[in-house]
């Protein structure tokens, strides 16, 4: 992330689709906008998921409305307080392609949160960074997620 000091840290654990969409609703407390956030974790992770499951706590969308920007790369939900944006980088290859997103006029908004999926693989996109989260897959459908954010 930009800065690292001044972070905070919080961890917890998921046991099915359910309960990642339930965690949305603490996540949603904690991610005060404007900030960007890294969403971390390979494939299945569960990060879409906890997309959809953040869309819904801040009433910007209903979870099945929430679909994963892989082939879109941006999506923006606008919500009565918040103008969520949903980046998906897997698909890019270059800080190029990254400029023409225009990050920065996205965050220029004071109500703005950008969850940036694969947002770890650019360097400009951690140098905007205002928080993390790390999703991991545990056994079955368990999920573990670690959350940092700058305060
Ligand atoms: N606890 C869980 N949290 C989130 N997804 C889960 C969980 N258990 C199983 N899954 C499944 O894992 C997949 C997660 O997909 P998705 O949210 O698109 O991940 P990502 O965006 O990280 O690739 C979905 O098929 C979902 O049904
Ligand atoms: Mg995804």
């Amino acid at each position: 992330m930009g800065l690292s000091k001044g972070l905070r840290e919080k961890r917890f654990k998921t046991r099915s689709v359910a309960g990642t969409l339930a965690l949305g609703e603490t996540l949603a407390e904690i991610l005060r906008p404007p900030m960007l956030v890294i969403l971390r974790g390979e494939v299945g992770a569960g990060k879409t998921t906890l997309v959809k499951g953040i869309a819904r706590a801040l009433g910007a969308a209903y979870e099945e409305d929430v679909t994963s920007p892989t082939f879109t790369l941006v999506h923006e939900y606008e919500g009565p307080k918040v103008h969520l944006f949903h980046l998906d980088l897997y698909r890019l290859e270059t800080e190029e392609q990254i400029a023409v997103l225009g990050l920065e006029e996205m965050l220029a908004e004071p109500n703005a949160l950008v969850l940036v999926e694969w947002g770890e693989r650019f360097e400009s996109v951690v140098a905007l960074a205002d928080g993390e989260i790390a999703m991991e897959h545990g056994e079955g459908d368990e999920r573990g997620l670690m959350v940092r954010w700058k305060v």
